[in-house]
């Protein structure tokens, strides 16, 4: 004889019933905490010179680089969806080591800030404020040798954010993780009488794996090296507190963490703790994971985008940064 066998016992009836509001969509969505809305999402936009021109992003499914014409046309797209916002990021047709075109009033970011802004669409126009897309290099900020000039690099940032202010932005987005960045953005901005341009800190930005396709993107991946030195071990979380705290110090009006799925910790830290808007990017390698997953029939494409921003907006961000802006706007309308 191993053991006894007891009979099953009468099961006692749960006590608890959290199933009764499960029952069916109308009780589902009575009691749903979090809810999206296309005007808290922004669509990245990659703007190239010229006219009437569009390049296919291969590791980017569906987007493409515009030129500032063809970039108004999707910003209406985007406006008559409800999106809230766009961020440019500017591909130079010339790179040199200093990033000369990050500040050029006639390069591809001004030069669709102005035609977006005289528009006069509903819409958060951001910049993003870095040197990589600019470099030869490929980093982000100025070289002293192989190494990344931390001091050297603020003013050409700062030169930058004051180019975007003057063509029409709302927001600039300082995504250098140089130290004193920030503040040496809202120096350079209030000097030049942008006092009202709004700063979106890329404040928790890790030295992610998840850049890929962007790089693609933008032709920014670094020539040598990494970005180990400047942006963040994925792995801290005090330190990106601390970044938070440094850039709210510095008059951040925005704080970010970035990649958005890998930092959902760090959102609900921040959201407990800083008063500010939060914001975080779901970037180029969340959404190729997503869309290489549903091509192969494994995850369902718009339960996998809606999931993952729902727990996105959950864990704390207000804003959130996605290639699926489109997508989800128009699923929202939809399920109304
Ligand atoms: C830097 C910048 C990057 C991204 C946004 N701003 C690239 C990098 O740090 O290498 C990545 C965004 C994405 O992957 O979607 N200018």
């Amino acid at each position: 004889m191993r053991e006894l066998i007891s009979k099953p016992a009468v099961a006692t009836p749960a006590a608890e019933r959290p199933r009764r509001l499960r029952a069916n969509p109308a009780l589902r969505d009575l009691v749903r905490e979090t809810r999206l809305d296309p005007r808290q999402l922004i669509a990245p936009l990659f703007v190239i010179n010229g006219r009437a021109q569009r390049q296919e992003i291969s590791s980017l499914k569906g987007y493409h680089r515009l030129t500032p014409d063809l970039a108004l046309r999707e910003a209406h797209r985007f406006a008559e969806l409800g999106i809230g916002g766009v961020l440019l990021f500017g591909i130079p047709e010339t790179k040199d080591a200093e990033g000369s075109g990050a500040d050029d009033p006639r390069g591809p970011v001004p030069e669709t800030l102005r035609l977006l802004r005289r528009e006069g669409l509903p819409l958060a126009l951001a910049a993003d404020v870095c040197l990589c897309e600019y470099t030869s290099h490929g980093h982000c900020g100025v070289l002293d040798g192989e190494k990344i000039d931390n001091d050297a690099s603020l003013p050409r940032l700062a030169s930058a954010a004051v180019a975007y202010a003057e063509a029409g932005a709302d927001i600039i987005g300082p995504s250098a993780m140089m130290d004193g960045q920030v503040a040496a953005l809202r120096a350079s901005l209030d000097g030049a009488g942008f006092t009202g341009t709004a700063a979106m800190a890329y404040s928790s930005k890790h030295a992610s794996c998840f850049y890929g396709p962007f790089r693609e993107a933008a032709g920014s991946t670094p020539r040598f090296g990494d970005r180990k030195s400047y942006q963040m071990d994925p792995a801290n979380v005090r330190e990106a507190m601390r970044e938070m705290d440094l850039d709210a110090g510095e008059g951040a009006d925005i704080l970010m963490v970035k990649p958005a799925i890998t930092s959902l910790d760090l959102l609900a830290q921040a959201r407990q703790r800083f008063d500010l808007s939060l914001a975080a990017y779901q970037v180029s390698g969340e959404a190729a994971m997503i869309e290489a997953a549903a091509e192969k029939g494994w995850v369902d494409r718009r339960r996998a985008i809606l999931e993952t921003l729902t727990a996105i907006v959950r864990a704390g961000a207000g804003i959130v940064i996605t290639y699926f802006a489109a997508d989800t706007a128009t699923w929202l309308r939809e399920d109304r």
